[in-house]
């Protein structure tokens, strides 16, 4: 096997990379986006089954997306629209609770929203699906007869797109919040019926002046989730 060099950048591509929520109205350049997604399709998976999908919209497909969605959650019946996995559990617990808080306090914060402002908190969260204004969306799925380890293999293929992302000076966003409305999503995308909905993705350029783009996420020290043992 070959030996190459290290990719010097790819620790600063990993660095940099942080959720951006507001983006500029600047287009992703073709050959960026190519070399993303042919990096993500080159993420591992046991037994090199490759089990990801991805679907990009942009444009008229985007809007018109973005349309339905946004007529569903204001006028369907919550009821009606439950995601098909369960990404989060249905009872939060120390210490993840106080950690989901913290970025969810800080990003109303960020805004001027309050924590009694129920009105803007869900104006926030309806920006998701016009993917914060940035000029392209996506979608990862992947055939749901596979097994709980393909989920790993999904969050590579999904890593490799954000780390990709920043290598080329883009931004991302991860959005499990598409996952309610897969059922209207469907209606957009050639999806099969075998193929279940894992997320969904924003991708541009960062708006610099989105307050909603200034708070960092706190990380954990090395220390407080590896365990060295000699
Ligand atoms: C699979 C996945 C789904 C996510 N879904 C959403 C979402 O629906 N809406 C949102 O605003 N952020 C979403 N996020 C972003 C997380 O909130 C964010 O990654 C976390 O707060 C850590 O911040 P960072 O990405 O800046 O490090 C998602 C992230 C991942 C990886």
């Amino acid at each position: 096997m070959e030996v190459k060099p290290p990719v010097t950048d790819a620790h600063s591509a990993i660095m940099t990379r942080r959720s951006v929520r507001r983006y500029l109205d600047k287009p992703v350049p073709k050959d960026a986006l190519m070399r993303i997604i042919e990096g993500a399709g080159r993420a591992p998976s046991g037994h090199n089954i490759q089990p990801w999908k991805l679907y990009v919209v942009s444009g008229q497909s985007k809007a018109n997306l973005t349309a339905n969605i946004v007529d569903v959650v204001k006028n369907g019946d919550p009821e009606e629209h439950q995601p098909e996995f369960d990404y989060y559990p249905s009872e939060w617990i120390e210490p993840y609770l106080g950690r989901r808080r913290a970025v969810g306090y800080a990003l109303y914060e960020s805004l001027g929203i309050t924590r009694e402002d129920k009105a803007g908190r869900d104006a926030q969260m309806r920006k998701n699906f016009d993917f914060f204004g940035a000029p392209i969306g996506m979608f990862v799925t992947f055939d749901r007869r596979l097994s709980t380890g393909t989920y790993m293999d999904i969050g590579m293929f999904i890593q490799n797109i954000l780390i990709g992302a920043r290598s080329e000076g883009l931004d991302t966003c991860g959005q499990a919040v598409f996952c309610w409305y897969h059922n209207t999503i469907r209606k957009h995308l050639p999806m099969a019926d075998t193929e279940l909905l894992a997320c969904g993705l924003s991708l541009g350029f960062a708006d610099p002046e989105g307050a909603e783009n200034g708070p960092i996420a706190r990380k954990l020290p090395v220390s407080e989730y590896t365990t060295f043992l000699d």
